[in-house]
């Protein structure tokens, strides 16, 4: 394999876009095309910029810093296209940056990710190959993909072409996407153990290396390489589950969820990072990894294993289940007809994405409950937020939902009238509300339901709200002290 100058990676996603945005940023020497079958996606990312401000505000992805990257970089040696053979053939380097959805039906229905788009990818790249090429599995895949994505190329490319397969799985957190990928903690690149393996994974380490350090690129085989992105979510997704866990007794028994998580952090061995109780967690990946890890474990005939894991996900759903019930039962028992605000509806702040994100969960909660839910978020596109309300399989009444729900513009307007405000996404904005005016335009007793704990109930209390955090319990006054 020679050095690599021209980079093609196919899908545009939140995967995609920002990693090989940075790539082009970093490696002002290699010339990157971004493709996807989905037009308006890159038609988006070729938009203009704001006429007034030269910003690119209409980038199909939000991530903070990102627009400055393709700003930069567009039309040097970065290209956005859907001329996807093109893009492929030209490549030294491809990157399948699809995605891979947990299967709707079929064989593994639920659990088994989805695979036929990085499989048609892979049949795309042999048919119109007329080059050698390094192809590196960017999308998270059950361990043992690549070795499908050999056989098939073997099976389909032009006699005398080689390709080598990579595992390079993406650490990136959504929100953090750019600072995560110029600074990440490791770049994991896995490789068949052969010689021209070992070289493919020398190249894509050459990549990294403009900017990465080169003893952060830990190099490993294939499949270890595969079952290290399931294995990483697996983790930091129990890590959110556990301490969940705890915040439910915490609630029970008047103790905080805060004070417990940080006097477990300050254990080397635990650490602090990822301890922060909420509604539950959302994302595309944590439940979509999980589920796949419990489907690869029953497959190998390992069920102890696979309940284990299962059940991440299990207190998951309880902890979503059990805050929406929480507000249902401290409204009386009742929020039929009632106004109930949610802030916030993408899965964590500072992103637009909004794919599992624990506040379409709570919305249909308060949807079956028959309440009116008004809808706040600073980046979540409207249509989007009808899009999940709406999902075909979730909730079959389009007219219904829109006699209940309703979006707004600002938090002033979805709080006005309103019951209860329920916090479901940790937007900085959330910190630094105007709680006096919002307290002066709702009804009373007026109710504050905090599912990320990040406002200080005492403040809201003197303003006059009831509060509820998430991992606190009711302050219970000893009568001997009393
Ligand atoms: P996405 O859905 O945002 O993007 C995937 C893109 O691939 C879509 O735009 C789709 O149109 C395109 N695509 C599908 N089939 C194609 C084909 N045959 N040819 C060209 N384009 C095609 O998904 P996202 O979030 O970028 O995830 C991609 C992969 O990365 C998944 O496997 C995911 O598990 C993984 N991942 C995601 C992370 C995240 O934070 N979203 C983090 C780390 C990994």
């Amino acid at each position: 394999a020679p050095p690599v100058r021209r980079i093609c990676c196919i899908g545009a996603g939140y995967v995609g876009g920002p990693t090989c945005s940075v790539i082009a940023l970093n490696c002002p020497d290699i010339t990157v095309h971004i493709a996807d079958i989905n037009a308006a996606r890159i038609a988006a990312w070729n938009s203009d910029p704001d006429p007034v401000t030269g910003e690119l505000v209409n980038l199909p992805v939000y991530e903070p810093g990102l627009a400055e990257v393709v700003k930069k970089c567009r039309g040097r040696n970065l290209f956005f296209t859907t001329d996807i053979e093109k893009a492929i053939e030209e490549a030294d380097l491809v990157f399948v940056s699809v995605n891979t959805p947990t299967k709707k039906s079929g064989m593994g229905k639920g659990f088994a990710a989805d695979l036929h788009y990085v499989e048609a990818s892979t049949r795309l790249i042999a048919s119109v190959s007329s080059s050698s090429k390094i192809i590196v599995e960017k999308s998270t895949v059950p361990c043992r993909t690549a070795a499908s994505m050999r056989t098939i190329l073997e099976a389909n490319a032009r006699p005398g072409l080689h390709f080598d397969i990579l595992s390079n799985p993406e650490f990136l957190a959504e929100g953090t996407a750019v600072q995560d990928l110029q600074n990440p903690d490791r770049v994991l690149i896995g490789s068949l153990k052969t010689k021209e393996g070992e070289l493919a994974a020398r190249r894509l380490k050459d990549v990294y290396a403009h900017w990465v350090p080169r003893e952060k690129v830990y190099t490993t085989g294939l499949w270890s390489s595969e079952l290290s992105k399931l294995a990483a979510n697996a983790l930091l997704a129990q890590r959110i589950s556990s301490i969940n866990a705890m915040a439910a007794i915490c609630e029970a028994t008047g103790a905080d969820v805060q004070e417990v998580a940080h006097a477990c952090g300050l254990d080397k061995r635990i650490g602090p990072n990822f301890l922060k109780a909420s509604v539950g967690f959302g994302g595309s990946c944590f439940q979509k990894d999980i589920l796949n890890l419990v489907y690869l474990s029953e497959s190998l005939n390992l069920p102890q294993v696979a309940d284990y894991w299962k059940q991440v996900i299990t207190m998951n759903e309880y902890s979503k289940s059990r805050f929406a019930q929480k507000v249902v039962s401290t409204l009386f028992n009742t929020i039929t007809a009632k106004k109930v605000a949610v802030l916030g509806f993408a899965f964590k702040k500072n992103t637009g994405d909004t794919r599992e994100s624990a506040a379409i969960s709570l919305c249909r909660y308060f949807r079956q409950e028959n309440a009116f839910v008004a809808i706040y978020d600073p980046k979540v596109p409207e249509a989007q937020i009808w899009l999940d309300l709406t999902e075909p399989g979730v909730v079959d009444d389009t007219k219904q939902v829109k006699e209940q729900v309703t979006i707004h513009k600002s938090v002033q307007s979805a709080c006005k009238d309103a019951e209860a405000v329920v916090i479901a996404t940790e937007w900085d904005e959330f910190k630094t509300l105007d709680w006096e005016a919002i307290y002066a335009s709702m009804k009373k007793p007026a109710f504050v339901f905090d599912g990320r704990a990040i406002v200080d109930p005492k403040k809201l209390r003197q303003v006059g709200f009831k509060v509820h955090t998430v991992g606190q319990g009711p302050e219970i006054v000893d009568p001997i002290w009393a």
